[in-house]
């Protein structure tokens, strides 16, 4: 995952949008993690701070194209600003079922300029996917993109 982790570091230099960036990173993430089935990015709409909206992602279409931030894993850690793993999502009440086949799930709230905008979603076929070691990197990586999102507002500030 260090590989890994360098890359992404490298696709937050280049980028020329936020968008971009989450594509680059869920496709990069997707082909390199076969244990990670579904990868994507929710964001907390600017319009409405109480809902998610869905970003880039690789895995088959979810109906959850926007989820209130009462519902769901993902409302679950955008509310707290806490990492959320579930190792059997068929036990927590709070899962939203995107496929049938998902059995595990990690969601990492992404923070910029000291707010919680958005989130890393994934799933997995795999039971108990989610490791310290996924953790760590996809809070890395959460970090990574949060440090791109400011560092494009500051360049908006100074144009
Ligand atoms: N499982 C999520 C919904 C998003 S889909 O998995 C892509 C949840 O419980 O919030």
């Amino acid at each position: 995952m260090n590989a890994l982790l360098t890359r992404i570091r490298k696709l937050a230099e280049v980028a020329r949008s936020l968008a971009e960036l989450e594509t680059a990173v869920a496709e990069a993430i997707a082909a390199e993690l076969p244990d990670y089935n579904w990868t994507g990015f929710y964001w907390l709409d600017p319009q409405d701070a109480r809902t998610l909206a869905l970003g880039a992602f690789v895995g088959e279409p979810t109906p959850h194209v926007r989820i209130p931030v009462t519902q769901g894993i993902c409302g679950a850690a955008v509310d707290s600003g806490e990492t959320v793993v579930v190792d059997d999502v068929n036990a927590d009440p709070r899962y939203l079922s995107c496929s049938i086949k998902t059995k595990s799930e990690i969601v990492v709230p992404i923070t910029a300029l000291g707010k919680v905008i958005g989130e890393i979603d994934i799933d997995s076929h795999i039971p108990a996917a989610f490791s310290a070691n996924d953790r760590n990197f996809l809070e890395d990586v959460a970090r990574i993109v949060g440090m791109f999102i400011e560092k494009q507002a500051g360049e908006y500030a100074r144009s």
